[in-house]
């Protein structure tokens, strides 16, 4: 794990080209007063100069924050995006409905061919079992005849929804913003390949490092503000999983 306590853009500046093999990450989305919660200018054509061109990036956010800084993502070509939809809401402002959901917007590079990118589906075991009817008889049938009800579904697996319900983690986050783990793992497991790199120039309190380290990947963990690093390190070191891969 390597845990870099300063300035995402002059860390950015010092790593080689093409070096990780995706971003997973979760900027300053501008929008309150904080200290720490402003945007760097520049960062996403930084990140895309060190991802490798079989590497794609999630990049959490609100709609907002992308529509207001759609001219950086150039460069970039978006494929898909998830929902996280959130037990309670932000209550940033009180003219407006209550926001109880944040994006993660998937990217790759636009030098690069999608069937090259790397990604792995997720799937969940969670389809109900049920019975289909059928107007005629299906085209695998045999044996009885006249029949026109068959059981079609196993109950799973399926692939996973694009929005994923987590309860936020209020209340017991040990930084204002923190994702919880349950939203971060599959975006990961998604684009992150076994044993590889993920970068996350924006770290936090190091969800994405502790999801990393249960998988067996490894992270380059980039934070500015120093009050984070023991947070980081402590959650890293202090994570024990039912099931820890690699180690
Ligand atoms: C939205 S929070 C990330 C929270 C994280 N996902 C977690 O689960 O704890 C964004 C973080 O980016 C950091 N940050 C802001 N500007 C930065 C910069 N220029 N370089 C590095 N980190 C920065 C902030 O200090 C803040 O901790």
């Amino acid at each position: 794990m390597d845990i870099q306590i300063r300035d995402c853009m002059s860390a950015l500046a010092e790593m080689p080209d093409e070096s990780v093999d995706c971003i997973l990450t979760d900027p300053p989305y501008g929008e309150t007063s904080l200290a720490w919660d402003r945007w760097p200018d520049g960062w996403p054509a930084a990140v895309r100069r060190v991802l490798k061109r079989t590497g794609s990036m999630w990049c959490f956010g609100s709609q907002r924050m992308f529509l207001e800084h759609a001219a950086e993502f150039a460069g970039w070509k978006m494929s898909h995006d998830v929902v996280w939809e959130k037990h309670n809401g932000t209550g940033l402002f009180n003219d407006r409905f209550r926001r109880v959901h944040e994006l993660a917007l998937h990217f790759y590079r636009d030098d690069a061919r999608w069937a090259d990118v790397y990604k792995c589906p997720q799937y969940t075991n969670d389809a109900r079992a049920r019975t289909v009817r059928k107007k005629g008889r299906p085209a695998q049938w045999i044996g009885a005849t006249g029949e026109t009800v068959y059981r079609s579904e196993d109950g799973g697996p399926r692939l996973m929804r694009s929005v994923l319900f987590s309860r936020s983690e209020h209340g017991k986050a040990l930084h204002p913003t923190q994702k919880p783990i349950s939203i971060v793992e599959p975006l990961l497991l998604y684009a992150c390949p076994p044993g590889g790199i993920v970068l996350d120039i924006f770290a936090g309190s190091g969800t994405v490092g502790v999801c990393a380290d249960r998988h067996g990947m490894k992270a380059i963990l980039i934070e500015a503000d120093h009050t984070f690093e023991d947070i980081i390190r402590t959650r890293i070191e202090g994570d024990a999983p039912l099931l820890k891969i690699g180690v």
